[in-house]
């Protein structure tokens, strides 16, 4: 499997504190059966300052530290990209590190607040678009105002956005009700990634197995093998070539 949106870095964000955690965290996933993990390290302007450099040079350094460890994970890098009104610029810059290319267009994971859909993000949207730049949209089944009315999302993915839901959203960590919205994503046909999310061993470790054998048993292992493995690698497969 591969894990698309995994905070294994340390001392960058939310996720990990020492590299001994790192550690900790990469050997979970290689348990669990992930081989490739692309890190995503928040990029939030004023909070959590990354950019493509620094991802890259950390995301080098963990893998040495992997590599002489023979510890069998492969990393990518991209980040998790706050949606603000700072996202041009930081492209603009260069500050924005991508999955890869995809169909013409680079492909950018991309975070609502938690809380609400900012108007106008549409138009932001629009933009990224134009500039040959696909948002994939973060966990958009644990944003509160998504959870109150899915609908909200529909002129999202109509403008070409594509999802990536939180793979234990989908067997209730996240409760019952994001629990519903996720799988009626799903059932939808409308998400196009499930990632771990994970940011910790003891809360939100980085693990996606457990969730692919319920997509398999519920849903069939074409899908579950769609989901963790074939999109994730056509979005950021060239990462590890
Ligand atoms: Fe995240």
């Amino acid at each position: 499997m591969i894990d698309l949106h995994c905070h294994l870095l340390h001392g960058v964000d939310d996720g990990p504190d020492s590299l001994d955690e790192s550690l900790e965290l990469c050997r979970i996933a290689v348990a669990d059966g992930i081989g490739r993990a692309v890190v995503t390290p928040h990029i939030h302007p004023g909070r959590w300052d990354n950019d493509r450099l620094s991802a890259g040079q950390a995301c080098a350094a963990l893998q040495r530290e992997l590599d002489s460890r023979c510890i069998p994970l492969q990393l990518g890098f991209a980040a998790e990209v706050r949606l603000t009104e700072f996202i041009p610029e930081q492209i603009a810059e260069g500050h924005i590190p991508f999955y890869g290319e995809i169909g013409g267009f680079r492909v950018m994971l991309l975070e609502f607040p938690h809380g609400h859909l900012i108007p106008g993000s549409d138009r932001l949207i629009e933009w990224l678009l134009e500039q040959g730049i696909r948002p994939l949209l973060a966990h958009p089944e644990r944003n509160r105002q998504v959870m109150r009315d899915p609908a909200q999302l529909r002129p999202f993915i109509e403008r070409g956005c594509w999802l990536q839901v939180t793979a234990s959203s989908l067997t209730g960590q996240f409760g019952q009700h994001c629990r519903y919205v996720a799988c009626q994503l799903l059932e939808q046909g409308a998400v196009k990634v499930l990632a771990s999310d994970g940011h910790n061993a003891r809360t939100r470790p980085p693990v996606l197995s457990g969730v692919f054998d319920y997509v398999a048993q519920k849903y069939g292992r074409d899908l579950a093998q769609q989901l963790f493995v074939d999109e994730p690698a056509a979005i950021a497969g060239a990462q590890f070539r």
